[in-house]
């Protein structure tokens, strides 16, 4: 990883020298990769790329299609080309953009596009984001691809009303009664970091129901793309309570910790976003994430690791459908004591993934198994194997029930109706979600 960051140094470090040895102003030229440097950060914390590449497709060239309950609908060009991208936004037509959710010419972007987030980027972050897409991105022609959304249905000025009622304009503005590394998290998850889109539950119109703490349901868990986005909340069970700061910045940085380990649609966050942060703004983000008191589902009572729990069953797997299961299929891995091999290999015992009263990721990873993690180029050494075409539905109800029950975890039984319907949801899904 270090040897990786000293050859990109290396490389800016030609870069300016190049451009010195040009002659023309070099210390504006320096200044302006400088910026354009910046913008790159900018725009990986903003996880730009996931959305706006297709499966295999150039970067930023668009046409990922994302569903929505009305249909599916693209992400665009935002390659400065100028006749299929953006190459002829001005810094102040982006900037509409980005925060307030209004295309070049006017027209008004859906919220899949995450400008209720975007709203809190500051004008100097803006600024060094909008040098980044001009001159740090390669032009790609690559024209837009229509929605499948149908009249009237695909009008979009209902959506202005949707604005003046949900979206929160103005950027972050820091709370002097919080520190600056506070402040820092505050303004990076709740801004480009868009960790609300998945993780706050949505409201009746599709609107995120809390956009930063005061809200109680921010970041307090919610289904999305038949994946359940934990709960980032302080709860002890299902939360992240019983993590450290440094556990949330390891689980963000490499993708896993001794609790859990990254999976479904949080692998392209790592992959792309999350493990480029500097060590200041993943300290920033956790301290922000560990000031967050308990929400989400009321937890009576505090989980507690006891390896007994689970002893008697797995010792005789024949009385117990689940236990028979995981004895055969999972306990190489994830271990007769539940802890597997953290972070290497994920543990059950107590994850709180598992502790979730909604089963949506347990089912949907056990069918699916996991895509990789890629850090630093380097993908995770052991993907959890896809199960939909060896375990029936009944049998993943069981072990899942069973692993809910096992260690003490005290989560409730997964049906094999949840997991049949997830079967049918998953299958028609494109690839990776
Ligand atoms: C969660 C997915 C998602 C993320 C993340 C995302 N976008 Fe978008 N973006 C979209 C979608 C979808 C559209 C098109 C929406 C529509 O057609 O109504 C869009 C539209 C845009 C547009 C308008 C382009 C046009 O052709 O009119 C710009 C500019 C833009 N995004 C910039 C960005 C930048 C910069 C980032 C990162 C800071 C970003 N987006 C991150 C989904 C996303
Ligand atoms: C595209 C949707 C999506 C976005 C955006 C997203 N997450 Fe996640 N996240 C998930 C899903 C799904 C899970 C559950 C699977 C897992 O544990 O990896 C998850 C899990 C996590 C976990 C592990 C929690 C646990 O109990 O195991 C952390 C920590 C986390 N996300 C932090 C973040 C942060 C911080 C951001 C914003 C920078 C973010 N996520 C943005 C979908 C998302
Ligand atoms: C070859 C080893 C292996 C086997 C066998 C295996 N798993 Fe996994 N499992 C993993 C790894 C590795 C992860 C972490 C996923 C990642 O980050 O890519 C994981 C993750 C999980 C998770 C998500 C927990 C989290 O927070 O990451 C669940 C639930 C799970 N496995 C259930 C099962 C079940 C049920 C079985 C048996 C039917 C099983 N696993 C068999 C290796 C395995």
């Amino acid at each position: 990883m270090k040897i990786a960051r000293k050859i990109s140094r290396f490389a800016q470090g030609l870069a300016v020298v190049a451009v010195a040895q040009l002659g023309v102003a070099p210390l504006a030229r320096a200044q302006d990769a400088a910026l354009i440097q910046r913008g790159d950060y900018l725009a990986k914390a903003g996880d730009c790329v996931a959305c706006h590449s297709a499966p295999h497709g150039k970067p930023f060239a668009g046409g990922l299609p994302m569903m929505t309950p009305m249909g599916a609908i693209y992400s665009t060009n935002i390659t400065p080309d100028p006749d299929t991208g953006i190459g002829r936004y001005s810094e102040a037509d982006f900037a509409r953009a980005l925060r307030e959710g209004v295309a070049k010419d006017g027209h008004n972007l859906y919220p899949a596009m995450p400008y209720p987030s975007y709203a809190k980027v500051s004008d100097e972050d803006v600024h060094a984001l909008y040098a980044y897409f001009m001159h740090g991105v390669a032009p790609i022609r690559q024209p837009d691809r229509e929605s499948d959304i149908r009249w009237p249905l695909n009008m979009r000025w209902p959506l202005k009303f949707w604005n003046l009622i949900f979206l929160d304009k103005g950027s972050y503005r820091p709370k002097p009664q919080q520190d600056v590394a506070w402040n820092r998290g505050a303004y990076l998850i709740q801004g480009l970091g868009h960790c609300g889109s998945c993780h706050t539950p949505r409201g009746v119109a599709f609107q995120e129901k809390a956009l930063d703490e005061t809200g109680s349901a921010y970041l307090s868990g919610a289904a999305v793309d038949n994946w359940f986005a934990s709960n980032l909340s302080g709860a002890h069970n299902a939360g992240l309570g019983r993590w450290s700061e440094a556990d949330i910045a390891q689980f963000l940085k490499t993708g896993a910790n001794q609790h859990a380990s990254a999976f479904g649609s949080m692998t392209s966050v790592i992959n792309h976003s999350m493990q480029w942060m500097s060590d200041a703004d993943l300290a920033a983000i956790a301290r922000y994430l560990k000031s967050l008191p308990a929400a989400g589902d009321p937890e009576p009572t505090a989980y507690a690791y006891d390896p007994k729990a689970t002893k008697v069953s797995l010792l005789r797997p024949a009385n117990d459908a689940g236990a028979r299961t995981y004895a055969t299929y999972c306990m190489h891995c994830h271990g007769a004591d539940g802890r597997a091999f953290a972070p290497f290999l994920a543990p059950l015992a107590g994850n709180p993934n598992v502790l979730e009263k909604n089963p949506l990721s347990l089912i949907h990873v056990t069918l699916e198994g996991t895509e990789d993690i890629v850090i630093d180029g380097i993908p995770a050494p052991y993907p959890m194997p896809r199960y939909a075409d060896v375990l029936d539905d009944q049998q993943i109800a069981d072990v899942l029930t069973f692993i809910r029950a096992g260690w003490s975890n005290g989560a409730p039984a997964v049906s094999p109706k949840a997991v049949g319907d997830l079967r049918k949801l998953a299958a028609k899904a494109p690839p990776g979600e």
